[in-house]
């Protein structure tokens, strides 16, 4: 899916910014609302990561993703994501012969609109990786903790904390490079090896858990927006806490709802007095219908009453007597518009009297 007009950093920006010693920035994303936000931001690329099936679809792993979750919410991001590089995550399963994987990352380039993917694994992925690069797809690896091998590697764990595991991690790094990654994500492993595996790489690596050493930093959106609750990894920063704001804002919905207080005026469209009423005879039975004072004032009662009995449920004294005061107001406004009816009433009855 080619965007007319819009230039993008291709995989070209990574290798530039590893030479230039600046940090690379990305987060995931996984829908339109979300990938804006990240654009907006100004960061470097957006990962739609298999982290999907946890964070957006509520799975315990990511095992579960398939590849036409990853087109379908690659899609959405990618009409977001206009400034931003997207990489998109081969799931679980599908990069199992190097022609599976080519086929399937051609869904998410052509169909997703991805300009990279993203696989797991190190030397074992190295034919693979040749593969697609050679089919024309930039590829991301993915090494030290991958989630798609969380139940052989025995759960969420640091990896390369011995000599022998940090030295397996450093000839994954280097068969990617050699194979042609464009860069590499380092997942939770220590800060000194990571370091070490960035300084002996051309290419730029992309740590999450992996300390300040790497050429770039990669978070789970809803991890550091404060959306997923506790316990976090370590390594997580939460730049904000959503959550608190979120259920405050549903809350207030829920309250203002509940008191008739939302809707209010500014959030209501209007009608010409003459097409009301012409609806109102249009669709009467014989009898003189309501006004639209009688039909506010019996809201606002409606609203004084909600108000009245929220204010007792919760011993809100102030609430109680504005529900006791939009009340009256609403009976008087009923008043107003039954009297106007009957003005009018008696008006249309004279003009019968006198064309009798
Ligand atoms: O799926 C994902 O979000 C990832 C990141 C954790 C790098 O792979």
């Amino acid at each position: 899916m080619i965007l007319p007009g819009v230039e993008r950093p291709g995989v070209e920006a990574f290798a530039r910014r590893k030479r230039e010693g600046t940090p690379i920035v990305m987060a995931t994303a996984y829908d339109f609302a979300t990938a804006r936000l990240v654009d907006a931001a100004g960061l470097d690329a957006i990962l739609v990561g298999d982290s999907l099936g946890m964070v957006v679809l509520g799975h315990d792993d990511t095992l579960s993703v398939t590849v036409d979750d990853i087109v379908h919410h690659a899609r959405a991001v990618r009409r977001a994501a206009t400034h931003t590089m997207m990489i998109a995550d081969m799931p679980a399963l599908s990069y199992e012969s190097p022609e599976q994987a080519v086929a399937n990352a051609r869904r998410l380039l052509e169909e997703g609109g991805a300009d990279a993917i993203k696989l797991e694994g190190g030397m074992r992925m190295a034919t693979t990786v040749r593969t697609l690069v050679a089919a024309g797809i930039p590829v991301q690896g993915h090494i030290g903790l991958t989630p798609q091998q969380v139940r052989a590697l025995g759960g969420w764990r640091v990896q390369g904390r011995t000599a022998e595991d940090a030295t397996l991690i450093l000839a994954d790094a280097r068969a990617l490079e050699e194979a042609g990654c464009f860069s590499i994500v380092i997942e939770c492993v220590p800060a000194l090896v990571a370091a070490h595996v960035t300084s002996s790489l051309q290419i730029p690596t992309i740590g999450i858990g992996a300390g300040p050493d790497t050429s770039g930093q990669v978070l789970v959106l809803h991890d550091l927006l404060g959306l997923t609750p506790d316990p976090l990894p370590r390594f997580v920063k939460r730049f904000a806490d959503m959550t608190t704001v979120a259920i405050d804002a549903l809350t207030r919905y829920r309250e203002e709802v509940l008191t008739r207080a939302y809707p209010a005026a500014e959030h209501v469209y209007d009608m010409q007095e003459a097409e009301w009423r012409r609806f109102l005879h249009q669709s009467s039975d014989g009898g003189t219908p309501m006004n639209r004072d009688e039909l506010k004032g019996k809201g606002e009662q409606l609203k004084g009453r909600a108000k009245q009995a929220v204010g007792d449920l919760t011993n809100d004294e102030q609430m109680r007597n504005e529900g006791a005061a939009d009340e009256v107001r609403g009976e008087v406004q009923e008043g107003f518009g039954r009297a106007r009816r009957k003005i009018g009433e008696k008006v249309e009855e004279i003009g019968e009297r006198l064309k009798d």
